[in-house]
């Protein structure tokens, strides 16, 4: 098995911001599924949305997937909907430890309308958002680890991850040991 810490979980989670924090005190270096989308397609992530849809961001990510299959000791953020799909928390706990960045819902839908575009997210009432996030959850529930921001820093969070990694055991809660 690859030995990267992969970053999982719903938008506002805090992926990209834990995991900068994450390659930094580990030595590492970051890789986030949807750079490597914008990198390949010249253009933003609301742009690929607006302009193809969904279906054609999703198969993007399906390659982005591919392609860090090459990817070792490295921290990877995936983008939300990624672990969503049948088969995916498989792929994912092929590429190393996956990390589950828990939370309460308010709070990260709060955070991602903060934190710039999310087409995901867009004309999209609460009930509406709940309905995603609770349908996603099962997919989130398979990583490794769960570590829960409520009410943490993104330095906490970073070091709950590395607590969680360097003991084998999860910072809050898990699902599957480390082993
Ligand atoms: C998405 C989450 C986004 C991005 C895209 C779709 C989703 O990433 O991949 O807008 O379906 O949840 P973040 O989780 O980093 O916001």
């Amino acid at each position: 098995m690859a030995d990267n810490v992969v970053l999982v979980g719903f938008m506002g989670a805090g992926k990209s911001s834990v995991g900068r924090i994450l390659a930094r005190r580990l030595g590492r270096c970051l890789i986030e599924t949807d750079a490597m989308i914008m990198a390949s397609e010249g253009r933003s992530i609301p742009e690929i949305f607006a302009a193809e849809g969904e279906a054609y961001f999703r198969a993007a990510e399906t390659e982005a997937l591919r392609l860090l299959a090459m990817k070792h000791g490295e921290v990877i953020a995936t983008g939300g909907g990624l672990p969503c799909r049948e088969g995916r928390p498989d792929a994912l706990r092929a590429l190393g430890t996956v990390v589950w960045l828990s939370g309460e819902l308010d709070t990260l839908v709060d955070r991602a309308l903060r934190g710039g575009e999310r087409p995901m997210l867009a004309g999209k009432s609460r009930d509406e958002m709940r309905a995603l996030y609770q349908a996603r959850e099962p997919f989130y529930r398979q990583a490794d680890v769960t570590v829960d921001t409520t009410g943490r820093s993104t330095d906490q969070v970073a070091a709950d991850v590395i607590r969680a990694l360097r003991s084998g055991r999860p910072a809050a809660s898990t699902s599957r040991s480390l082993a």
